[in-house]
């Protein structure tokens, strides 16, 4: 069984917080948040106001995505009550240890993104540090893209190496996930499936999660 996490990214903020309503009304388990800042990623999306925002107008935790140059200069401003997660790239920390333990240190979960062309053994030191590993599936910085296929044979590395040394981490996949994909995305060791547009561009939100979520369950 798996998660879904829809991301905001693709939603209509003019009505953002009814939104996230339909998904979770449709059975979706966390809220993803794309933070760009337009120069780790070519775009700029939203920023901690957004996220402080929807804190009490949904239940569900967030899962706090940042695509940002020098994330451990601003960790404190994504936590609210609500933050299960926060996830900083690979490739934006100098100094990865000390960030997932300033991640932890917040009362937050640490989480780690891979570009797709990162390699899973860029993290190899510090595995067993983290509560999540996020593959991304598309180069980061916007939704719509098409999935990059390779990304599944990190997803099988990392589920390998999690059961051969008996590792807590959740693997997390982000990107051109589909109702086509998700299934064999479950199948090759994702525990949480990120979609934005397979799930904002529906007509239906709900109607789209409850799919979803039947087909990772
Ligand atoms: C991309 C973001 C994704 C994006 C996913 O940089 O990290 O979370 O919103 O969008 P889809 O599912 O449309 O590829
Ligand atoms: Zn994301």
């Amino acid at each position: 069984m798996a998660y879904l996490a829809p991301s905001i990214l693709s939603a209509d903020f003019s009505r953002l917080a009814e939104q996230v309503k339909s998904t979770e009304e449709g059975g979706a388990d966390y809220v993803h948040m794309d933070i760009m800042d337009g120069r780790f990623v070519p775009n700029i999306s939203f920023g901690a106001p957004v996220v402080k925002c929807l804190a009490g107008k949904t239940s569900l935790p967030f899962d706090v995505h940042l695509m940002i140059e020098h994330p451990e200069e601003r960790l404190a401003d994504f936590v609210t009550p609500q933050t299960e997660y926060i996830v900083v790239h690979q490739e934006a920390c100098r100094h990865l240890d000390r960030v997932v333990k300033q991640i932890k240190e917040l009362g937050c979960k640490a989480g780690v993104a891979l570009n797709p062309a990162t390699p899973v053994s860029s993290l190899e030191c510090v595995l067993g540090e983290l509560d999540l590993v996020l593959v991304m599936s598309v180069n980061p910085g916007f939704s719509g893209q098409k999935f990059i296929p390779y990304a599944v044979l990190k997803i099988c590395e990392l589920d390998e190496i999690r059961k051969r040394e008996d590792l807590g981490f959740r693997i997390e996949v982000d990107g051109g996930v589909s109702t086509e994909n998700a299934a064999m995305l479950v199948e090759s060791g994702a525990d949480i499936l990120v979609a934005g547009s397979a799930v904002y561009g529906a007509g239906d939100i709900a109607a789209r999660c409850r799919e979803l979520k039947k087909i990772i369950e």
